[in-house]
């Protein structure tokens, strides 16, 4: 299991300094809209600069036509981050035109497709997809799974249901964990790193349970040794 801590604070300068104070741990920096949009490029150069074995990952989201959707990937690609995500519900053509461009890259990012957001509760869920959040997950990691896709953003709830359907081997990045019982804020299916474990997740990621906390630096070595306890 690989901790991806958010960069989701007001500005650049506080995003490094929290990079900076993280730069000796063995963390995922995950870079979102705020920080992208706001930032861009140089944002992720300044990543590198702190700590060059950073592992990247770019948060965007795609969801477009197959072919918009494939040149922002290979720019993507181009940037040289480690992981970025687009939405399962963008559809098949999408995940295949995607793989297929991504497919000339030595050392491709992996790509993950969120399945269902963690801020949806069922019954919000069920409204947009008419299915429940567990069969509409499991049916869009099997997509994702037999368009060649990495893994798969979704909860702890439903992780280890789609390595069942898929493979052990496919990836679960789980937002919505609260190590210490934190505040849940907007997210709706939140878990704990010991259920994370125990449903196989592979990257449990934390924003504001680490930015927002008085001693951010503590608080990821507290869960780096939760983890490590595993
Ligand atoms: O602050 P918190 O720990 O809730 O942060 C979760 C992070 O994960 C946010 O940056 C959010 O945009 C992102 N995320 C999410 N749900 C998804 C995909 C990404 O919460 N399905």
């Amino acid at each position: 299991m690989e901790l991806c801590v958010a960069l989701d604070l007001p500005s650049a300068e506080e995003n490094l300094a929290l990079a900076e104070s993280l730069k000796t741990y063995n963390v995922w920096m995950k870079v979102g809209f705020r920080a992208y949009i706001r930032d861009g490029k140089p944002f992720i150069e300044a990543l590198k600069k702190i700590n060059p074995d950073f592992k990247i990952f770019l948060d965007l989201k795609l969801y477009d036509i197959p072919n918009t959707m494939a040149d922002a990937a290979e720019e993507i690609a181009k940037l040289g981050v480690d992981m970025f995500n687009i939405h399962a519900s963008a559809g098949s053509v999408a995940m295949k035109t995607v793989m297929e461009r991504l497919s000339s890259y030595e050392n491709r990012p992996l790509v993950l497709a969120v399945t269902a957001l963690t801020s949806f509760d069922e019954e919000h869920f069920q409204k947009v997809y008419e299915k429940s959040i567990n069969e509409k997950a499991e049916q869009f990691a099997k997509m994702s799974y037999e368009n060649g896709l990495d893994g798969v953003v979704c909860s702890t709830f439903e992780s280890s249901a789609i390595k069942n359907a898929t493979s052990e081997k496919f990836l679960t990045l789980c937002p919505g964990i609260r190590p210490f019982g934190e505040d849940a804020g907007d997210q709706q299916r939140v878990a704990t790193l010991e259920l994370a474990a125990k449903e196989g997740v592979d990257y449990p990621v934390v924003g504001r349970p680490i930015y927002k906390d008085a001693d951010p630096q503590g608080k990821v070595r507290q869960i780096l040794d939760v983890i490590s306890s595993f």
